[in-house]
């Protein structure tokens, strides 16, 4: 069989690097294309057998008619979330796989180092004393010791976010729409936990049912002064109303990885630039908010996962007619696919 050829959309520097580490037997034949995939760029695809995509690739049915049509397989994603692939309409068209878990430590301990900077106002004194400025007005923060955290989602990341959580001495409660049977977390439903939580942290998918989950009127149930953490996915937040809630007084600090409108904003430099979104140039004004941009997942170990899993998924697409790693619209739906995984779902 000719090597495999595989576009390989929104490249960055630092993937490139690891994924020409992770194909240094040159097995694969890859085109790194800095552009995100969209209706416009999806014909530089044309020749390939797979097209590789990130986050903010548009993988609409435009997009898959066109993939289909010029003869690609597999849609593989490098990333976990799949909200940005229309996966029903991609059924029965073109396969599509994803790395399930890259480092889940990574976007944890993402989410407790901005909470931890927040709260401790690291992000100030590290511009005060770059400044030799070191008055200690405004400084003031809380102990995590003995609050209660809410978590939206006990999966991978929410587990291990949870585990560190228990460390400080926090007291934990969460939801989960698929609760874990065998393990010691409280859950309760939704209105218990915005009610009840100092600290909100959010690690579960976003689907079309759980869009703005945090909106005016959730926002209206959580205490003064809460702290939400958002290291999964924009749009589980409605941002201007949290803009609102913020100026209100009401919402403590935000810590946010992801926001709604990224998909034109994050990852590039413009820094020399007058950004056109008021949304995020507003909270990025405020003191109490900090934003990162999508970075969670960004470490070492998970560069190399990443690249790693994303290879054993086109060989075994390719080489043994299985795929583990599929998602269909049938798996995202009953979050359990009805085929084994041990073949492809269509
Ligand atoms: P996971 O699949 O292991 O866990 C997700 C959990 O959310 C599951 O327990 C599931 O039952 C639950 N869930 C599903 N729908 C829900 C709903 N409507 N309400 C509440 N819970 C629901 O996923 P994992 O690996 O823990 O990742 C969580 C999220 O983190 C991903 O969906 C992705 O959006 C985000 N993520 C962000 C990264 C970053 O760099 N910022 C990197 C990797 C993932």
């Amino acid at each position: 069989m000719d090597r495999i050829k595989i576009a390989f959309f929104d490249a960055k520097d630092y993937d490139m690097q690891s994924f020409m580490e992770a194909n240094a037997d040159e097995k694969y034949e890859i085109k790194y294309l800095e552009t995100r995939l969209t209706e416009d760029t999806c014909v530089l695809a044309e020749g390939c057998d797979v097209v590789c995509v990130f986050v903010n690739d548009d993988v609409n049915p435009n997009v898959i008619d066109r993939l289909q049509s010029m003869g690609v397989k597999l849609v593989a994603l490098r990333c976990a979330g799949y909200n940005n692939v229309d996966v029903e309409y991609a059924y029965g068209k073109i396969h599509v796989v994803r790395v399930p878990a890259y480092s889940p430590y990574a976007v944890a301990e993402h989410a407790i180092a901005l909470l931890l900077t927040s709260i401790r106002r690291i992000h100030k004194a590290y511009i005060r004393t770059k400044d030799f400025n070191f008055s200690l007005n405004g400084m003031t923060g809380f102990d995590l010791h003995g609050k209660t955290v809410g978590v939206v989602g006990t999966g991978k990341i929410g587990r291990i976010f949870i585990d560190i959580c228990r460390g400080f001495g926090m007291n934990i409660i969460a939801y989960d729409k698929f609760p874990a049977k065998d393990s010691e977390i409280e859950y309760v439903t939704l209105d218990e936990l915005w009610e009840r939580s100092d600290i909100i942290s959010l690690h579960c998918p976003l689907t079309d049912e759980n869009l703005h989950m945090i909106n005016e009127e959730t926002m209206k149930k959580m205490k003064k002064g809460v702290v939400i953490i958002n290291t999964s996915r924009g749009a589980l937040i409605d941002t201007e109303a949290l803009v609102e809630g913020i100026k209100a007084r009401h919402i403590g600090a935000a810590c946010l990885d992801v926001y709604e409108e990224e998909s034109n904003i994050f990852f590039h430099d413009y820094s020399n630039h007058i950004v056109n979104d008021d949304t995020l140039a507003r909270l990025i004004s405020m003191p109490n908010v900090i934003v990162t941009s999508h970075q969670a997942f960004l470490t070492n170990e998970a560069l190399r996962n990443i690249a790693d899993t994303t290879f054993d998924n086109v060989r075994s697409f390719f080489e043994n007619e299985t795929c583990v790693n599929e998602v269909c619209y049938k798996c995202a739906n009953i979050s359990n696919c009805n085929q084994s995984h041990d073949k492809k779902c269509f």
